[in-house]
């Protein structure tokens, strides 16, 4: 298998090279604000519209012409890679099912958008073996469409065209994954190794995987072929398959679909042991032009039959480029013996040994024909009863099983893309699927007559400003940028379970919504035009804030665009949205200790990440939102103002001042109270996140800038920006 590669001693090698280690190689446990950084449009070549600019270029393209030009470059086998059978088609499958198959339901990191596989250290993960090959064969046809082809969506509809030309027809094709610019910060795992390492096996003793990850493995994308952690044991490989597809949101059947359906295809490669290959892509010389796993065991014309990958050998089919139900039959109807790879790696082969499939490099040729094999992954499916009794169903039935795989892929692909809305293109299949997150818009929405009318009558409630504005935080702060789900669309904080998690104070909402959904009702009682909730609660928070900035004497405009719908139960899958919930909210002070042993201020970053923050976007909320007294379970915590309720900057003020002297608060954890140095007195309360903003110099930075006599004016200008920042982060039609 391929060689592992330490961490660190990437790590090392950058010190070698005379180049600025971050402050994090020297402590490595100090606060890390560089995911917050990506939040900027600085390093996208595009500039700061690409955004909405690439879905604009994208339709433009004539999909049909994209589409024979990638058929063209599959059917066209090159010498420096030749293609297996004379088709780069499974090649090109697995490219599209490996940046998919990143995706983390826990968090909703990884996918397929933005293209990740394109950089290090994706690209040089020991699973993404030979894939540099199969993103350079493509390169002519993202020269060719440029601006309006990101590689997100090229990469996708290259295993569309893919499955299509080997004989499977998919449910259609998503558009719309502009391109990342830099290798994404994602937390991939403890370890300090990558696969096959022993160390870089993540699942404990008793089966279980730190949230969010969902790799068994450390540069794995889900599981090790050859069994956890290389023990050729079917039945504990089914539990790693269960656990890693699982966390991938895949049920049973969906996780048999993609495994049977993409095994279909193509082959497994092991020509030569693994000493013969270089290191990946990032280790190698630039002469290699970013192309990594060379094979020094190769002499004279490189063919089909050379290529090393995972160290496997062998095909599951005996036509490995069509779409057939051999995969599920040959699984079941043949006795499977563990035997060995060429490069001695563990695998599965039939007791008769038939030479039934074709050489790669010479697939016509009768006397070179090859037996078939099968992974251990593969065996586990035979040999787990649920699994198997859906693959019996499907040998069965094999229309239910080309349905099912169609649909299992499509929502493969497309799941990090978020709601219909994100889609583009002319292949949009027309059927929604409740993983989708659909929502129901007014046929008829509000205007701006309507928007005057509907702030009386929210003011008219008798509702405080902090009900209105942790009401609005609690709806749209449920968004993240990651795989575009939650926020104050659909109104889903009315419905379960979002209305019952503890960061929204549940039992406080329960007052708080009916008189929301009173004026919702009163209004679409009188008016042609329907407003829904989630348009409500957003103008409560513009509404409560307002006033909180007159209490102040200082007179803003929240500004707010009405066009949102409101979900139903139905429409509503509670076990995808309670991953949602978030486990700390550091704007509403909130931590829950217990939950996934992230110490507060990671939390914060992540929750600001997930926020699509910057730096600045974090601070000015979180400090203006202390003033304005939205703490979960109304804490004081980090409430530094005599005046709870008004928005001002006397968070920064307070947080930034020498007159307080702070300690540990006796036998609490994160948790410090603030004394007057002059009298004694205690004054405040306060957690990590909150003196974060005092303690680390480039909070501090930022802070400054508001506690200044000058910063005021950025102040109210700064927080209204961001905080409409997040309300709109869900409102991809506000972007198209
Ligand atoms: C090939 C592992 C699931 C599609 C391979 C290879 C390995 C592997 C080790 C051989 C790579 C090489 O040496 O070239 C696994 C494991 C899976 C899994 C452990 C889950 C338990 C899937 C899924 C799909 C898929 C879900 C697609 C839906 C393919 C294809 C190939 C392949 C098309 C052939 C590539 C080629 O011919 O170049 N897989 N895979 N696999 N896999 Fe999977």
């Amino acid at each position: 298998l391929i060689a592992s590669t330490t961490l660190t001693s990437f790590a090392s090698a950058a010190m070698a090279a005379d180049v600025p280690s971050p402050n994090q190689y020297y402590w490595p446990k100090g606060m890390n604000l560089a995911k917050l950084r990506a939040h900027d449009a600085e390093s996208d070549p595009y500039g700061a519209d690409y955004y909405t600019n690439y879905h604009k270029k994208f339709e433009q393209l004539n999909l049909q012409e994209v589409r024979k030009d990638i058929e063209k470059v599959m059917l066209t086998s090159q010498p420096w890679w030749p293609a297996d059978y004379g088709n780069y088609g499974p090649f090109f499958i697995r490219m599209a099912w490996h940046n998919a198959g990143t995706y983390r339901a826990i968090d909703g990191r990884g996918g397929e958008e933005g293209a990740q596989q394109r950089f290090a250290q994706l690209n040089d993960w020991p699973d993404n073996a030979s894939l540099d090959k199969a993103k350079r064969l493509l390169w002519p046809v993202k020269k060719k469409y440029g601006e309006k082809l990101s590689w997100g969506d090229l990469i996708v509809l290259t295993g569309d065209v893919a499955l299509n030309q080997m004989g499977f027809k998919t449910l259609g094709f998503v558009g719309g994954r502009p391109d990342d610019w830099q290798s994404e910060l994602i937390y991939w795992g403890p370890g300090t190794t990558f696969f096959p390492n022993k160390s870089s096996f993540q699942v404990g003793q008793n089966g279980t995987l730190k949230h969010p990850l969902a790799a068994t493995h450390m540069g794995l994308i889900y599981v090790n072929p050859e069994g956890p952690n290389g023990d050729p044991d079917p039945a504990k490989s089914a539990q790693m398959i269960r656990l890693a597809f699982g966390r991938m949101a895949m049920n049973d059947e969906e996780t048999v679909a993609l495994i049977a359906g993409g095994h279909t295809f193509g082959k497994a490669h092991g020509a030569h042991p693994n000493s013969c290959l270089s290191g990946p892509p990032v280790a190698n010389g630039v002469e290699h032009q970013g192309l990594g796993w060379v094979d020094h065991c190769i002499k004279g014309k490189q063919t089909a039959d050379d290529a090393s990958t995972s160290g496997l050998e062998g095909s599951w089919s005996a036509d490995p480029i069509h779409f057939t139900t051999q995969y599920i039959d040959n699984l079941l109807n043949n006795d499977w013996v563990l035997g060995t790879s060429p490069t001695g790696a563990h695998q599965w082969h039939t007791k008769t040994d038939d030479k039934i499939a074709p050489d790669p490099a010479n697939p016509n040729d009768p006397s070179k024909m090859r037996p078939i094999m099968m992974f251990t992954t593969d065996i586990a499916l035979k040999n787990d009863p649920v699994y198997h009794k859906i693959l019996a169903r499907w040998a069965e039935h094999p229309n239910e099983f080309a349905d099912a795989f169609a649909r299992a892929w499509f929502k493969l692909v497309v799941r990090d893309m978020g709601p219909k809305s994100r889609y583009f293109g002319s292949e949009v299949p027309k059927e929604t699927f409740v993983w989708q997150d659909p929502i129901n818009m007014p046929a008829k929405p509000i205007n701006q007559a309507d928007v005057r009318e509907l702030r009386k009558l929210i003011a008219a409630t008798g509702l405080s400003d902090r009900e209105l504005i942790k009401t609005a935080w609690a709806a749209a702060s449920s968004h993240r940028v990651t795989d575009h789900r939650g926020g104050a669309n659909g109104g889903r904080l009315a419905l379960m379970p979002q209305n019952g998690w503890a960061v929204n104070d549940p039992e406080e909402l329960k007052t708080i919504l009916p008189k929301l959904e009173k004026v919702r009702d009163s209004f679409n009682a009188h008016s042609a035009r329907k407003v829904a909730l989630a348009d409500i609660i957003v103008l409560g928070g513009s509404v409560g804030i307002e006033d909180a900035a007159k209490k102040a004497g200082v007179k803003i405009q929240v500004p707010f665009a009405p066009g949102r719908g409101d979900a139903t139960q139905d429409q509503t899958d509670v076990n995808s949205f309670n991953l949602l919930e978030p486990t700390a909210d550091a704007f509403r002070n909130y931590y829950r200790a217990d939950a996934d042993n992230t110490p507060p201020l990671n939390a914060l970053v992540d929750k600001a990440d997930t926020l699509g923050l910057t730096i600045p976007e974090m601070t000015v909320l979180l400090g203006g939102l202390r003033t304005l007294d939205i703490n979960t379970g109304h804490s004081a915590n980090g409430v530094l103002t005599k005046n709870p309720g008004v928005l001002s900057t006397d968070f920064f003020t307070n947080v930034l001042t020498m007159d307080t002297r702070w300690e540990k608060a006796a036998g609490q954890e994160d948790l410090y109270e603030g004394f007057d140095r002059a009298s004694g007195q205690k004054q405040w309360t306060a957690t990590d996140v909150d003196l974060v903003f005092g303690a680390n110099p480039e909070l501090r930075a930022v802070a400054e800038v508001y506690a200044s006599n000058d910063g005021k004016a950025k102040f109210y200008n700064d927080f209204v920006k961001a905080w409409t920042k997040v309300m709109n982060l869900d409102r991809f039609d506000l972007q198209r």
